[in-house]
């Protein structure tokens, strides 16, 4: 006899956003959980200790990332979920929660319903996706995929001077276990949109395709700060004057490539940053993606050659660092197919799509069978405090993820 597929409760689930989303909570309903931050760790105790309730086996490694494992039948690699719990300073409640607390979710409901899946099923949550405080972004997932390496990332240092390596030190976080300790049978995230391509086409469900590249550098310019009144328009060195003049560029040369191609400037320090004083410094970042790497390479080398010429015709000093680069990736065709089938299983309509913003599935996508769920984002806003995805869209991409790792974890 057919038993009915257990289902998520979307109430508990609910219910756990919005305790997580209290510590850091900012006006508009938004988070400020910047990674190992004093809020990171107060997220990341209560996260564990929801993990440890639920009778998961949690190791945490040498970069901070925490695996929680719910032992299956046979001892083989486990099917993994997760996501990240760290925030950018103006974030919402979702980006990165819901992942993992769906996973938690889905433990919830199997615990409840006394399955025993085959293979062990494990929630992760990992360090440092945002890249907000320290770069580059996706680090915990990165070094444990083996594409960071962990000496390296330990020794970062934040926008406030902080090394990882302390930081993580500083709120208990630095684990013993070692990075990439073990192989995923497979990965699946859940994850919102962050675009409003499901809401305008009114799908409930994203099977996305794979996630574009990624191309972060920072520039310092130097030129000469001088009297704002005084100084004859052609006898400045003014580092202001570039920085501006980079943004501008930015977004003539990606309008001008089209398609997917996207260019951000969304930092700008100047010094010493007054009305009537000539900036002798800016410090900028430059954030471009493409779903294509020969585009992308092609816009990072046109960029940079426009940021040489506006700075040495001002007779302004650059200098350059990498802070990310992470080339696009396609996930598993099964993968994508198993979104896609399970939702349309359990009636929801779905619709398939590449991601724009950067996750931890990406890190993954090269190692093991992988793919991601989206679920709508109200007018296509996040990395803002208004983010907010409806209950009724979040209780169809859990009961998604929940269906597709049953499937994954026999
Ligand atoms: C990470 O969230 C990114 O896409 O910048
Ligand atoms: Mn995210
Ligand atoms: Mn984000």
């Amino acid at each position: 006899m057919q038993t009915e597929a257990p289902r998520i409760n979307i109430d508990r689930l609910v219910n756990r956003i919005d305790t997580l989303a209290g510590i850091g909570a900012v006006a508009g309903g938004g988070v400020c959980r910047l990674a190992l931050s004093d809020e990171d760790r107060k997220g990341r105790d209560l996260v564990a200790r929801w993990m440890r309730d639920l009778g998961l086996a949690v190791t945490t490694d040498r970069i901070g990332n925490l695996v929680g494992i719910r032992s299956g039948s046979e001892a083989c690699p486990p099917v993994l979920t997760g996501s990240h719990i760290d925030t950018v300073a103006t974030g919402g409640r979702y980006d990165g929660s819901l992942g993992v607390l769906a996973g938690l979710e889905v433990i919830a409901t199997l615990n409840e319903a006394g399955i025993t899946t085959r293979k062990p099923l494990g929630v992760a949550f990992f360090t440092n996706e945002e890249g907000a405080r320290f770069a580059p972004d996706m680090m915990g997932s990165g070094v444990h995929q083996g594409f960071l390496d962990l000496e390296e990332m330990l020794d970062i240092r934040g926008i406030d001077g902080r090394r990882v390596g302390d930081a993580l030190a500083e709120i208990g976080y630095a684990g013993t276990e070692p990075v990439g300790s073990f192989r995923a049978d497979s990965y699946l995230e859940l994850h919102v949109e962050q675009g409003p391509v499901l809401e305008q086409e009114g799908f409930t469900i994203g099977a996305v395709e794979g996630v574009q590249g990624i191309s972060w550098t920072e520039y310092r310019l130097t030129g000469t700060s001088n009297h704002a009144g005084t100084t004859p328009m052609h006898l400045r060195r003014d580092a202001g004057y570039v920085a501006a003049a980079v943004a501008v560029e930015a977004r003539r040369l990606s309008k001008e490539m089209g398609g997917s191609q996207v260019a951000t400037v969304g930092l700008t320090e100047l010094k010493p940053n007054l009305v009537n004083v000539i900036a002798a410094e800016a410090l900028l970042t430059l954030d471009l993606r493409n779903t294509d790497e020969k585009l992308l390479q092609a816009a990072e080398a046109r960029l940079n050659e426009a940021i040489k010429r506006f700075a040495s015709e001002e007779g302004v000093g650059v200098s350059s660092r990498r802070l990310a680069r992470f080339e696009p990736v396609m996930f598993a065709p099964d993968m994508i197919n198993l979104v896609e089938d399970t939702a349309r299983r359990l009636g929801h309509s779905v619709k398939r799509l590449p991601s724009g913003a950067g996750h931890d599935a990406q890190m993954f996508a090269p190692n093991c069978p992988t793919g991601m769920i989206f679920v709508p984002s109200q007018g296509g806003i996040s990395h803002n405090v208004a983010e907010y995805t409806a209950p009724e869209d979040i209780r169809a991409g859990a009961d998604v993820l929940l269906q597709a790792l049953l499937s994954r974890a026999g």
